[in-house]
């Protein structure tokens, strides 16, 4: 993608295929005619409050709201004078029917154990880790980190915070000390919950260990709770860190949720932005719950016999939002795996549908390009006849690997959803509504009832159709961000501060003339390496303290299953690289940032293309690392001949 000074893109993708639902699909989806979907997306344009309070209906509540909407963006707030509790949504409004013995959490971990929770029991282990959560000190208010691997107690902990209105913040299990640290402090965190490891590809990933490292620098942290999961190893420290086990044992089955405002903060969730420091995203109650049970309901078109699949991790929104509370408002059968795509071999997913009877899978481009690669001998192994509805989410889906997906996962006979949303967004905003949207490969497609988007240039004019621009929001819908965690001011000027009037968080798009929507990619500074997102500016930093490097400039390259790789160019205080310091630098990062950050290149310049300002000139260096001859303007380059050096380099 290429960007022109006016902010429009350039785009270069053309597709001309298209997918209708099959009737049979149709007749029985959760919305089954254009004209309903017509019909609510005018209304909801229209009259925002009056769609979301019918909507809201559906929700229980402790004390209705005196409004739906109030403020605008930046500053709007959802069922303001509502008292609300997210945990009731997903536990107890479902004891009451004959969900109560329904599996909530269908869970099998990496090694072949499993697990069933039926509403009932999900519900008591909540109450019990709540009781645990109150016992330790932690009151409504307060911030608990979740480090953990993916096993039920995820949930439950998650849950449990919301039943108290303690607000979790989790930390995917591919970051380091480090960032574990930087995260606890910028919550200011009171405890921590962890395991003693968790299975990936036959070993233990030795969680506990990293929590230990960053508890010297996580003055905030009273208390660590610890899962026994692995059975592994592991340094308790007497009066800080408690097992799990123990502490559930005392624990009473009851825990009465506390009343919350609609607004009370929910989670806290850190991602990555154009500048170094991560950003605490803000998720509040009501509206979140709002538009994760809707959006679930309509895009995944859940139905009570439904097994339901996303493969994501809990550590990253969609997790969030479509394993735990999504699914569970709707009193869905939701499944939890704990372990690698391929292990013990690269039939593992297959495997887990055919013997689940999955019917819905939820997967990520980065997972699909990996079982192409892998091979059709796998799935073909297997019997995926259960299957009646796919997904994807985090990065564009290539054509290729759509088709791949429509035939060999979906036998040609299950719609695909690609979902366009981010960690800001909470919810699903543009994505084929399965019953009724013909699909083209690669597109999104449509804005869900109460998404108002556009396509604009830098000066918040629209582009026309075909024309690439910036993807933004024109109206509030009820599970986006409420602010940046302690940074308001941040807040507001990263989403808002580009286009006059409107949210932005970053993606460049285009619209067809059939008023499809197709993600072009990220137009800032950062990188979306296998659905993930990370800041180029943090991957710098790490680098530059390392004490060797002068000066780093990270830019994504083309990948074949990443879809992006991190190819880092580092200029050196004094000597030249080697193989050495190229493994020194790799673990320098990862210890940094983790494991999600390793760079795939890391390459070594006597001096960086700079503009006469002194400004890295990114675009040069990502025409370099993809071996690209460069079609940039580089009159305002300072010394030409860095960029000739550059490439002869790569000789
Ligand atoms: C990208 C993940 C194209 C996009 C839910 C967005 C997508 C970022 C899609 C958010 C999609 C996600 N098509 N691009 N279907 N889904 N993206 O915050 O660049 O981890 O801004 O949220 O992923 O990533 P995040």
């Amino acid at each position: 993608m290429s960007q022109s000074s006016a902010g429009s893109i350039e785009s270069v993708l053309q597709e001309g295929r298209k997918f209708a639902p099959r009737a049979e699909f149709t007749a029985r989806a959760n919305i089954s005619s254009e004209a309903e979907y017509e019909k609510m997306w005018n209304r909801a344009k229209d009259d925002p409050a009056g769609f979301w309070g019918e909507l809201a209906e559906n929700l229980t509540w402790f004390k209705k709201y005196d409004s739906v909407l109030s403020g605008n963006m930046p500053d709007t707030k959802w069922f303001n004078g509502g008292k609300i509790n997210a945990s009731v949504q997903c536990l107890d409004r479902h004891l009451t029917s004959w969900r109560k013995n329904k599996a909530a959490i269908i869970w099998e971990g990496e090694p072949g154990d499993t697990r069933v929770l039926r509403y009932q029991d999900l519900y008591r282990e909540v109450c019990q880790f709540a009781n645990v959560l109150k016992s330790l000190g932690v009151k409504t208010g307060d911030r608990v980190t979740l480090y953990m691997p993916m096993i039920p107690e995820l949930a439950i902990a998650m849950l449990a915070c919301a039943r108290i209105g303690a607000t979790h913040s989790i930390i995917f299990g591919g970051f380091s000390a480090d960032a574990i640290a930087d995260r606890n402090n910028d919550a200011k965190a009171k405890v921590v919950v962890t395991a003693d490891g968790g299975w990936r590809r036959g070993k233990v990933v030795s969680l506990k260990a990293a929590v230990d490292e960053s508890m010297e620098r996580s003055p905030s942290v009273e208390k660590v709770v610890v899962v026994r999961r692995t059975g592994s190893d592991v340094t308790m420290t007497p009066d800080r860190d408690f097992w799990w086990h123990d502490l559930m044992q005392d624990a009473d089955t009851d825990c009465d949720p506390v009343e919350l405002d609609s607004e009370h903060p929910l989670f806290i969730l850190y991602t990555s932005g154009s500048t170094g420091k991560p950003k605490g995203v803000l998720h509040t109650t009501a509206g979140y719950m709002l538009g994760t049970m809707m959006t679930s309901k309509w895009v995944f078109d859940l139905k009570d016999d439904d097994t339901y699949w996303c493969t994501a991790d809990i550590g990253w929104v969609t997790g969030h939002s479509y394993i735990v509370y999504g699914p569970l408002a709707n009193g869905a059968t939701t499944m939890m795996y704990e372990g690698a795509p391929n292990w013990p071999d690269e039939g593992r997913f297959w495997n887990l549908v055919e013997k689940y009877k999955v019917n819905i899978f939820y997967t990520a481009p980065t997972a699909i390009r990996a079982f192409i690669k892998w091979g059709d001998q796998w799935p073909g192994k297997y019997d995926l006849s259960s299957l009646r509805l796919l997904g994807s989410v985090g990065e564009p889906i290539n054509p290729e690997a759509w088709m791949w997906y429509h035939r060999v996962i979906g036998q040609e006979r299950c719609p695909i959803v690609d979902t366009w949303w981010q960690t800001e967004t909470g919810a699903i905003m543009i994505s084929p509504l399965p019953g009724i949207t013909a699909a083209k490969p690669g597109s999104c497609t449509k804005p869900l009832p109460g998404v108002v988007p556009d396509i604009v240039r830098k000066d918040g004019t629209s582009v026309g159709a075909n024309e690439g621009g910036l993807l933004v929001m024109k109206q509030p819908w009820p599970s986006m961000l409420r602010t940046l965690y302690g940074d308001h001011e941040r807040f507001v000027s990263t989403y808002f501060g580009d286009i006059e009037g409107c949210y932005f968080a970053g993606d460049g798009a285009r619209k067809d003339s059939d008023g499809y929507y197709w993600v072009m990619g990220r137009v800032d500074d950062v990188l979306n390496v296998a659905g993930h997102r990370l800041s180029t500016m943090e991957i710098e930093s790490a680098l530059v303290s390392h004490p060797n490097v002068a000066e780093a400039a990270v830019v994504g390259f083309p990948h074949d299953l990443k879809g992006e790789g991190i190819c880092c160019f580092v200029s050196l205080k004094s000597g030249d690289g080697n193989d050495e310091l190229i493994k020194e630098l790799t673990a320098h990062v990862r210890k940094q940032i983790g494991a999600v950050a390793t760079p795939d290149v890391i390459r070594f310049a006597t001096a960086l293309p700079k503009t006469r300002s002194g400004k890295i000139m990114r675009r040069l260096l990502r025409d370099v690392a993809a071996g690209r001859v460069s079609t940039q303007d580089t009159t305002t380059l300072e010394d030409l001949t860095v960029l000739e050096k550059l490439r002869q380099d790569e000789d």
